[in-house]
C-alpha cells in the first residue's frame, strides 16, 4: 500500500507541540554572547557621529561595532547593510551593533546609543517617483513583455474596461523572528540561522567573509514561518557572524518584532493600470498591465504583477510592462506569491467589471476566454484542469443560484454578495540532492538540505522514501536545513516538492538497489543468485517476490556485512524536454461576504475552490498550505497595511497590535479540493508546487464578492468599511 497521497499526519508535530522542536535561536551554545542592532533613525543622509560612551559603561557588554570600528567585510555590498560607511539609505537601518553578556544588557546600552545625522532629502512620494520609474527584471524574465498589437486589439473592443487597482505594503511577519547564532573556529563558520535558503546563506556569508564555501556550515532545522521573507541574506545574519569573530565567542542575534518591519523585505506596494478590450460575446481583444511598484534606493526588487496576465487568458494582443519606483524603505521582495497575489487581484478583479459591463456571468466570461495552450509561447501546458476546477468549484459553491445585480441578495438584514476569480502559480522546479540510508537498526534515514517552513516536507520526504523503500513510514527519519546534506534549493517558489521528491525517490531506489545487489550476492541470503528484478523489499524484509526461499529483515543482511548502511544518493533535474511546455498550476475560488448594509463591516463565512496542482502528495498537510494561502489571501482583501510615515519613512505600525492580520474570528469556512490529475510532465510523481496558489485570486474573489453584495467597486486594498461608506 503506497503511502503517498496519504493523509499522514506532521511527522514533527509531535516535536513542535511539545517545544522540542529546535528553532534558530534555541540553541544552548555555551558561552554564548548576545547581540543587539541600533537601527537608524531617518531615512536618508549619513551618519556625522555615533557616541557610544555611556553605552560601552554599561555593565556586561562586551563590545559595540560603528562604522568608525566595524572589520572591513571583503564581500560588502550596498544591498546589505552591515557598517561598512556612513551612509543611511531608509529608517531603521543597521547603523550600530552591541554585543553584551545577556540580552538586557544589550539592550539597555543600545538604548543610549546616540547617533548624529546629517539628513538628505528622501524619496518617500509613490506617485512623485513615477517619472524617474525605470523597468526591472524578475528571476531573469523580462518585466516588459507584449504580443500582437494591443492598440489595434483595444481599437477592435466593443467593451472596454480601464481601472487603477492599487496595492498595499505588507509584511510577511513570520511568528517566529529572524534570528541567527553565529560561531567561529577559526576560519570555520558554523550558523544557526532562521532561513528558507540554507545553502543561499552560505555561499553570502562564505563572500562576505571572502572565505571558502566548505569553511560555512549553515542550519535551519526548523522555520516558524518564513513566506519569503526568509529566502535572501539579510544584513542581520552577516552581522551576527561578524559580532562572533569580533569578540571570539558565539553570539545570538534575534530581530525584535519592530525590526522585521524595513531590514527584512515586504510586499512591496503596487499601482496597476488594467486595460481589457473585448468583443460583445466576451471574447477578450486586447490586454494592458502596466505595474509601477517600489523598490529600494540600494537594490532592485520587482514586484511581477502583470506576470499571471501572460498565462491567464486566450487573447492575441497583450502588453505588460512594469515600472520601479526607488524609495527610501527597505528593500522589498518576495512574499507569498510574488507577484501574483497581487497581480490576480488586479486582471481579476478587472475580468468580473468585464463581466458586469457585457451582462455576462463572471464564470461564463473565464470560460469564453479559456485557453488549452500558453496564450504566448503557444506551447502546451504539462498538464491543465481548469475547466474542471471551474465547474466543480461552482457546484460545491452553489453558483447557479445567484442573482446577478449587486445588492440583490440578502441573509436577514445583511446583504449578501457571491464572486469568484482564477487562481494561478507558475511550477517551478530545480535541480536537488538527497540521500537515503538502510540503517542497522532497522530504520532508515532520508537527507536532503532543503527546508522546512512549515510546509510538510519532513513529511513527504517520509512518505516518498518509505514507499520507495518498502519501509512503514514510521520506520524512516527525514532530515532537512543543514548544508552537510546534498544541495537542494531554497524552499521558496512552490518548487520544494517538484524539485527535492524526484531526488528523494531515485536515491531511495539507489539505496534499494544497493541492499539488493548486496543481498543476492551473499551466499547466505534468502535471496542469493536470483536476479534483482526478482527481488523485493516489503516491510524491511528482503524476499523474492514468488516469495520462494523464505525473507529475511534488512538488518541481518547488514549484520552480516560489518553492521554498516546502505546507502544511496541522487541529484534530480527538470526533464530536459521541459521547455516543450508552459508550466503553471490553476484553480477557482468562490467566496461569500456577509456585508452590514449600515456600519460597512464584511465578513466571509465561506470560501470554496479547487486547485489543480498535479498530483497532491498528502492530502492533510497539502490541505493546511491550501488554507493558509487562502487566508492570506483574505487578510490581502481585508486586513494588511502597513503604514508608512512619509515624513520620515518610519513604518507606523511596525508590531503586531497596529499591523492587522485575521484571526481565527475573521475565517469562516474554508473548502478546498485538488483535483487528481498527476502531471507526469513535470516529474515523475505528478506533483507541482502548492504553497502560494491559495493566495492568488482570493483578494479578487473576495472584492467581486463585496462589489456584489454592495454595488461598490474598490480598487484599492485593504477593503476597510471607510471605504465603503463613502
Ligand atoms: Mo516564497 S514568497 O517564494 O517564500
Amino acid at each position: 500500500m503506497s503511502t503517498i497521497g496519504t493523509p499522514l499526519t506532521r511527522v514533527d508535530g509531535r516535536l513542535k507541540v511539545t517545544g522540542h522542536a529546535q528553532y534558530s535561536a534555541e540553541f544552548n551554545v555555551p558561552n554564548l554572547a548576545r547581540a543587539v542592532i541600533v537601527g537608524s533613525t531617518i531615512p536618508s543622509g549619513c551618519i556625522t557621529r555615533i557616541d557610544v560612551d555611556r553605552a560601552e559603561r554599561v555593565a556586561d557588554v562586551i563590545a559595540i561595532l560603528t562604522p568608525d570600528n566595524a572589520p572591513k567585510l571583503p564581500g560588502a555590498e550596498r544591498r546589505v547593510s552591515v557598517l561598512q560607511d556612513n551612509q543611511v539609505y531608509y529608517n531603521r537601518q543597521p547603523v550600530a551593533l552591541v554585543i553584551a553578556e545577556n540580552l538586557h544588557a544589550a539592550q539597555y546600552a543600545a538604548s543610549l546609543i546616540e547617533v548624529h545625522y546629517q539628513d538628505a532629502p528622501p524619496k518617500l512620494d509613490f506617485l512623485a517617483g513615477f517619472p524617474n520609474s525605470y523597468p526591472g527584471s524578475h528571476n531573469n524574465e523580462p518585466g516588459d513583455l507584449s504580443w500582437g498589437d494591443v492598440d489595434a486589439g483595444l481599437a477592435q473592443a466593443e467593451i472596454k474596461v480601464d481601472q487603477l487597482y492599487t496595492t498595499p505594503i505588507e509584511h510577511h511577519n513570520p511568528m517566529e523572528p529572524h534570528a541567527t547564532i553565529a560561531q567561529w573556529e577559526g576560519d570555520h563558520l558554523t550558523l544557526h540561522d532562521a532561513t528558507q535558503n540554507i545553502f543561499g546563506v552560505k555561499k553570502y556569508l562564505a563572500k562576505m567573509f571572502g572565505i571558502s564555501d566548505d569553511n560555512v556550515h549553515v542550519m535551519s532545522l526548523f522555520v516558524g514561518g518564513a513566506f519569503g521573507c526568509k529566502g535572501q541574506t539579510w544584513s542581520h545574519t552577516i552581522l551576527a557572524a561578524m559580532a562572533a569573530k569580533h569578540v571570539n565567542r558565539p553570539v545570538k542575534l534575534v530581530l525584535e518584532r519592530p525590526q522585521m518591519f524595513g531590514p527584512v523585505g515586504a510586499r512591496p506596494r503596487t499601482h496597476q493600470r488594467l486595460t481589457l478590450g473585448a468583443t460583445r460575446s466576451g471574447k477578450l481583444t486586447a490586454i494592458r498591465h502596466e505595474v509601477h511598484a517600489h523598490t529600494s534606493v540600494i537594490e532592485d526588487y520587482l514586484e511581477s504583477s502583470a506576470f499571471p496576465t501572460r498565462v491567464m487568458y486566450a487573447c492575441p494582443n497583450v502588453s505588460t510592462i512594469h515600472r520601479l519606483v526607488p524609495l527610501n524603505l527597505g528593500t522589498p521582495t518576495y512574499m507569498r506569491a510574488p507577484g501574483v497575489a497581487t497581480g490576480t487581484y488586479a486582471l481579476e478583479v478587472g475580468m468580473d467589471e468585464l463581466a458586469y459591463e457585457l451582462g455576462m456571468d463572471p464564470l461564463q466570461l473565464r470560460l469564453v476566454n479559456y485557453t488549452d495552450v500558453d496564450p504566448h509561447t503557444k506551447k502546451p501546458f504539462t498538464e491543465k484542469s481548469l475547466r474542471e476546477c471551474y465547474t466543480r468549484a461552482a457546484d460545491r459553491f452553489g453558483w447557479s443560484k445567484r442573482t446577478p445585480a449587486p445588492g440583490s441578495m440578502r441573509k436577514g438584514s445583511l446583504l449578501v454578495g457571491w464572486g469568484m476569480a482564477t487562481e494561478t502559480y507558475p511550477a517551478n522546479r530545480n535541480v536537488a540532492g538527497a540521500v537515503v540510508r538502510f540503517l542497522p537498526n532497522g530504520r532508515a534515514l532520508v537527507a536532503s538540505g532543503t527546508e522546512d517552513i512549515g510546509t510538510g516536507m519532513y513529511t513527504i520526504m517520509t512518505q516518498v522514501a518509505a514507499d520507495t523503500l518498502g519501509l512503514s513510514p514510521a520506520l524512516v527519519d527525514a532530515k532537512v536545513g543543514d548544508t552537510i546534506f546534498p544541495q537542494a534549493p531554497l524552499a521558496a517558489g512552490s518548487m520544494s516538492t517538484a524539485s527535492v521528491m524526484p531526488a528523494v525517490q531515485a536515491a531511495a531506489i539507489a539505496a534499494r538497489t544497493n541492499l539488493i545487489a548486496l543481498a543476492v550476492s551473499d551466499s547466505s541470503s534468502p535471496v542469493y543468485g536470483a536476479s534483482p528484478n526478482d527481488v523485493i523489499i516489503t516491510n524491511g524484509k528482503i524476499s523474492r517476490k514468488t516469495l520462494a526461499g523464505g525473507a529475511e529483515d534488512f538488518t541481518e543482511l547488514l549484520l552480516r556485512h560489518g553492521n554498516q548502511p546502505v546507502e544511496g544518493t541522487a541529484k534530480a533535474a527538470p526533464p530536459e524536454d521541459l521547455n516543450q511546455y508552459s508550466h503553471h498550476s490553476f484553480g477557482a475560488i468562490f467566496a461569500e461576504v456577509l456585508v452590514d448594509p449600515d456600519l460597512r463591516m464584511v465578513r466571509v463565512p465561506r470560501v470554496v475552490a479547487v486547485f489543480d496542482v498535479g498530483k497532491l502528495l498528502n492530502t492533510k498537510t497539502g490541505r493546511s498550505q491550501f488554507i493558509g494561502g487562502i487566508v492570506w489571501g483574505i487578510s490581502l482583501a481585508l486586513h494588511e497595511d502597513t503604514y508608512v510615515d512619509e515624513r520620515n519613512g518610519r513604518i507606523a505600525n511596525a508590531n503586531l497590535a497596529d499591523y492587522r492580520v485575521p484571526v481565527n474570528a475573521d475565517i469562516g469556512d474554508i473548502d478546498v479540493t485538488a483535483i487528481d490529475a498527476p502531471d507526469m510532465n513535470f516529474n515523475p510523481l505528478g506533483a507541482r508546487g502548492i504553497g502560494e496558489i491559495g493566495i492568488t485570486g482570493t483578494g479578487a474573489a473576495i472584492a467581486n464578492a463585496i462589489f456584489h453584495a454592495t454595488g461598490k467597486r474598490v480598487r484599492d486594498l485593504p477593503i476597510t468599511p471607510d471605504k465603503l461608506l463613502t
